[in-house]
C-alpha cells in the first residue's frame, strides 16, 4: 500500500497563533479518509496547512514520500493535489464555464477543453448551467462547480473542506456519492466534515480532532458503530 499523505507531529497555525499541536495522520493511495470533530477544532486549519496555505511551524508532511512542508499552493497543485475550500469556493459572478476555466489557466486551450468535458461528465448538472453565473445557482450546484473545478488539474489526491455543509440532506447524499465515485477513478480522497455520518459511511477510516489534536483513530464502521462517539461527534442516530 502505497502512502499518498504521511504528517507526523505536525504543530500548524496562522502566523504567531498556533492551532494544531502534533497531528499525526496518514492516508494510503486509493483511500478515502474523514476527519471529524467539533466546530473550531482545527479542521480546516489542518487542511490549510497541508495546502501551504496556512502557517507550517514543525513536523513532517510527505506526500508520496516526499517532503511538501512550506511548497507553495501552485507546486502542490503540480504534483497533483487539489483542495476545495469550506467557503468562497465559487467566483460568483462568473459563469460556470468561466469558473472550470479558472481551474486550469496555464493548460494548453485543447487540454482544458479535455478536462472540462471529463468534469462534466461527473457533475452531469452542470452542463445546462454553463453560461449561468456561478451565484445562480442553488448550494449544491456550487458545490459540485466547485469539486469539477479541483477536477480540472487532473488531481490524484483531493482535499474537500465540508462539502456538504449547509445543503439539503439529497444533495449531501449526492456530493457524498460523486465524491466516491472520484475514489473508484483512483483519486485519493481526504474530507474534513462537521456532520460525518455520511462521509463516515464512504470512508475507510476516520480521524477524530479535538482541540488541535488527534483524539481517536479507528476504521469509519467502528466510528459509526461507536455509541460514546456518535453522542459527542455525529449527533443523535436519527437525526
Ligand atoms: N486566519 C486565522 N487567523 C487566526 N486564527 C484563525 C484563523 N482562521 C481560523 N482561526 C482559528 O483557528 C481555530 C480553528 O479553526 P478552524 O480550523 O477553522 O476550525 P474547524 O474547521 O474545525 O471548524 C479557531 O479557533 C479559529 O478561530
Ligand atoms: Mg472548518
Amino acid at each position: 500500500m502505497s502512502r499518498v499523505l504521511e504528517v507526523s507531529g505536525l504543530d500548524g497555525g496562522y502566523g504567531s497563533v498556533q492551532i494544531l499541536n502534533g497531528i499525526s495522520l496518514h492516508v494510503d493511495k486509493g483511500e478515502f479518509v474523514t476527519i471529524i470533530g467539533p466546530n473550531g477544532c482545527g479542521k480546516s486549519t489542518f487542511i490549510k496547512v497541508i495546502f501551504g496555505i496556512a502557517t507550517h511551524y514543525r513536523g513532517t508532511v510527505k506526500h508520496r514520500g516526499e517532503s511538501i512542508a512550506g511548497w507553495r499552493t501552485d507546486q502542490l497543485v503540480q504534483r497533483g493535489i487539489a483542495y476545495v475550500p469550506q467557503v468562497d469556493n465559487v467566483f460568483p459572478g462568473l459563469n460556470v464555464r468561466e469558473n472550470l476555466e479558472m481551474g486550469g489557466v496555464r493548460l494548453p486551450p485543447s487540454l482544458l477543453e479535455e478536462r472540462i468535458t471529463r468534469a462534466l461528465e461527473m457533475f452531469p448538472d452542470l452542463q445546462p448551467r454553463l453560461h449561468d453565473t456561478a451565484a445562480s445557482l442553488s448550494g449544491g450546484q456550487r458545490q459540485m462547480l466547485a469539486i469539477s473545478r479541483a477536477l480540472i488539474s487532473n488531481p490524484t489526491f483531493l482535499l474537500l473542506d465540508e462539502p456538504t455543509a449547509a445543503l439539503s440532506p439529497l444533495y449531501q447524499e449526492q456530493i457524498i456519492e460523486r465524491i466516491d465515485s472520484l475514489r473508484e477513478k483512483g483519486i485519493t480522497i481526504l474530507i474534513v466534515e462537521q456532520n460525518a455520518r455520511l462521509s463516515l459511511a464512504r470512508s475507510d477510516r476516520g480521524y477524530i480532532l479535538a482541540n488541535g489534536e488527534v483524539v481517536h483513530t479507528a476504521p469509519a464502521s467502528e466510528i459509526l458503530d461507536d455509541p460514546h462517539i456518535n453522542e459527542y461527534f455525529l449527533g443523535t442516530l436519527h437525526d
